[in-house]
């Protein structure tokens, strides 16, 4: 039995759960069908920590480790119900086809009915904010504003049409250009001014996650756009008592770094240089292409190395480190992608030493599982009470979301430890210190 002393009081996850995806391109209905697969008994939901982990309680002679999803309330996957905006009209049969993530024969045609079923609903889309896409299925309205509104009906009518109790929302839409946070975005009048004055610093991406949160549905963003990281946003979670998170799905490259580059410093290796450059032949390499996404995708890729090496601390270790990110369009490659890092690190008494990585992954295979832990983790902390940004789930993004003045964790361990303290916080276990002196001092 589970000690409830101190936990919190978490809502059962009673009726279904209805899962908003903004964009349905690979990432989208790469999850979906993976779902669906899933819940026919046809594959396992490798890469969820929220489907196949366990999480160790109490002492490790006590022996309880059961799966995170016994141990915590979640939503089960039979419960989830999906729908999707994008600007283009295939419905996510047709748009996983066009991916070409899964294959066809083993894990789409089975479930085409169902997946034809799922058909985007007309998006928030500006060409100015994407530079490589055309959409014809665009919501028009004469103000942001009001755009906001019919998103926030789209909302409500799934929630009825579907018999949902609960929705979360993730965006898993393209990378929209470069913007940095301005005075439209400082407080929610300001903002609700600047919609009505079809102002350019309010992206769709904005509008999206404004009409969630007042709809009081929690908002996941797996892009690198600001979205949700903006003082506006970050008021409106607390005050309609949302949960909010962000930034951009940490799945491959990144992934590797903030795995590799702990390592580097628990050992006290120098650092001189890390380049990583990555050819990608799907739409999201075609949309980061263009220099303005890319640089919202640079911006989200670089942080990182600074904040894991400190070298404010450590000069004569990482001062001078030399940090370059690239990402070329190579259509042949579609989804598969590869991505190259050359890391010059150097160890006793300076001498040079050299890493080289070649990840030949599956982007859209690496983001899926995300996509469905952010889903079930977000509708939890919904219904445990908590709001605003969720700092405990920065395990999934390459920028996570973090209070004013506190810097971000990027260290995947030490985000995975945080979520799984924060989940034995939740149902009032003990935190694991990993200190285990009782071990051995016995009295
Ligand atoms: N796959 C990964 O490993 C990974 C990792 C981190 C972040 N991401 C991000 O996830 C997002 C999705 O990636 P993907 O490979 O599925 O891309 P994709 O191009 O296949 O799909 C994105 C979809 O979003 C749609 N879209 C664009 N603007 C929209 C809007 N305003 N409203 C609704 N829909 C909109 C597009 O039409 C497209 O169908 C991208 O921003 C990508 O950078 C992916």
């Amino acid at each position: 039995m589970v000690p409830q002393q101190t936990g919190r009081d978490i809502a059962p996850a009673t009726g279904k759960l209805g899962v908003m995806l903004v964009g349905l391109g690979a990432v989208s209905t790469t999850f979906i069908a993976g779902v669906e697969n899933v819940r026919r008994g046809r594959a396992l939901p490798i890469g969820s920590l929220s489907q196949m982990a366990t999480i160790r309680l109490g002492k490790r002679t006590d022996k309880r480790a059961p799966k995170i999803k016994d141990f915590v309330p979640l939503a089960d996957l039979k419960n989830l119900v999906f729908a999707a905006w994008d600007p283009i009209p295939d419905d996510a049969y047709t748009a996983a086809v066009k991916a070409g993530v899964l294959e066809r024969h083993e894990h789409l045609e089975p479930i085409k009915d169902f997946l034809q079923s799922i058909k985007p609903l007309p998006a928030v889309f500006d060409q100015y904010y994407v530079k490589r896409l055309q959409g014809t299925n665009v919501k028009q309205a004469k103000t942001k504003r009001e755009l906001a509104e019919r998103l926030r009906e789209d909302i409500r009518t799934f929630k009825q049409s579907a018999g949902v109790d609960r929705i979360v929302v993730v965006w898993c839409a393209s990378t929209e250009v470069f913007l940095t946070p301005g005075p439209a975005h400082q407080s929610l009048a300001a903002f609700e001014k600047a919609m009505e004055q079809n102002d350019q610093s309010v992206a769709p991406s904005m509008l999206y996650a404004y009409a969630a949160l007042m709809e009081k549905v929690p908002f996941a963003n797996g892009a690198p756009n600001l979205t949700v990281d903006l003082p506006v946003m970050e008021r409106l979670a607390e005050e309609r008592r949302v949960p909010i998170g962000g930034k951009d799905f940490k799945t491959g490259q990144t992934m590797m770094k903030s795995v590799l580059a702990p390592a580097f410093k628990a050992r006290m290796l120098g650092l001189s240089g890390w380049y990583s450059t990555n050819i990608l032949g799907n739409r999201d390499g075609e949309v980061l292409d263009d220099p303005e996404s890319f640089k919202t995708k640079e911006e989200s890729k670089l942080g990182l190395l600074e904040h894991i090496l400190q070298p404010e601390m450590y000069p004569e270790l990482y001062g001078k480190v030399y940090h370059k990110v690239r990402i070329n369009y190579y259509p042949p490659r579609g989804d598969n992608k590869e991505g190259w890092d050359n890391i010059d690190i150097f160890g006793w008494l300076g001498y040079p030493m050299q890493i080289k990585v070649d990840f030949l992954c599956r982007d859209s295979i690496l983001a899926a599982p995300i996509v469905l832990d952010l889903a079930l983790f977000f509708d939890l902390a919904h219904r445990a009470g908590l709001s605003g940004i969720q700092e405990w789930l920065s395990f999934y993004f390459k920028s996570p979301q973090t209070a004013p003045g506190l810097y971000p964790e990027h260290d995947l361990f030490i985000q995975q430890t945080k979520l799984k303290n924060t989940l034995r916080w939740m149902l009032g276990e003990e935190q694991i210190t990993h200190l285990g002196i009782e071990y051995y001092e016995k009295a």
